[in-house]
């Protein structure tokens, strides 16, 4: 029996976040951080893997493998925040089990390039998951963030969106993205935003504008320099999944 999402009915899966036997190491909490910031438990194991893909020695293919380990733990983390129904279901021992049911459908919304190398993530878990796509880049002449491309599943109103992007640095181009999904019908606060490192600044300019919507982060690091490169960061995340 497949345990995966079919995001298409109410069927989700078993979210299966890790529990750790290890303490923290470092208490990477979001302090002073709106409370629709969720980190994921910053345990020795999730550091070990972050120091992994921070690493500018690393490999492509190990950049590849343990980043996708870090992003399979956040769509898990992200399903948490799905709403949930009772359910009683009748076990094969004759017994009843009064549990739940998972609630609503899902899609995912990739900002290209980078959020692409989440959606495989997304779909491991949520059978068959529809995924939409949405291209921002800075216009030359305003510097803003500005809409390129995009393409959703058409009923994605009526879908809880998980929205992709593994870099929360200024937050210009989630920001624009979000204004889009907002746009075609999808309430602020049925958007849940996926990342894998987040600076401080991006996060509180998103979340104040932005302030129903949840941030599921693996990590907040220090924050951004003059490039608006993630500090410590690991560079650039498309060119390290996607160039040698
Ligand atoms: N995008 C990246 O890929 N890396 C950063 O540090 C910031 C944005």
């Amino acid at each position: 029996m497949s345990l995966a999402h079919d995001p298409n009915s109410s069927d989700l899966p078993s979210s299966s976040t890790m529990a750790s036997t290890i303490a923290p190491t470092s208490q990477n909490s979001p302090a002073g951080l709106p409370p629709s910031v969720f980190t994921l438990p910053q345990t020795a194991q999730l550091e070990a893997l972050y120091t992994i893909i921070r690493d500018k020695d690393t490999s492509r293919g190990d950049f590849l493998f343990y980043s996708d380990r870090i992003i399979r733990l956040l769509v898990e983390e992200a399903l948490n925040h799905l709403p949930v129904v009772a359910k009683s279901v009748q076990t094969p021992t004759g017994a009843t089990y009064d549990g739940l049911g998972f609630e609503g459908k899902i899609c995912g919304v990739s900002i290209l390039r980078a959020g692409e190398a989440m959606e495989a993530g997304l779909r491991e878990v949520c059978r068959s998951v529809r995924i939409g796509k949405i291209l921002i880049q800075r216009d030359e002449e305003t510097a803003l963030p500005k809409l390129f491309y995009s393409k959703f599943p058409q009923d994605i109103a009526s879908r809880y969106v998980l929205l992709l992007d593994p870099m929360l640095a200024t937050g210009g181009s989630a920001m624009k993205a979000v204004e889009v999904l907002v746009e075609h019908g999808v309430p602020e606060d049925r958007i849940i935003f996926v990342n894998l490192i987040s600076s401080p600044e991006g996060l509180k300019t998103f979340c104040a504008k932005y302030p129903t919507l949840r941030v599921i982060t693996g990590w907040i690091d220090k924050g951004l320099n003059e490039q608006a490169y993630i500090i410590p960061g690991l560079g650039d995340f498309g060119e390290r999944r996607y160039c040698i």
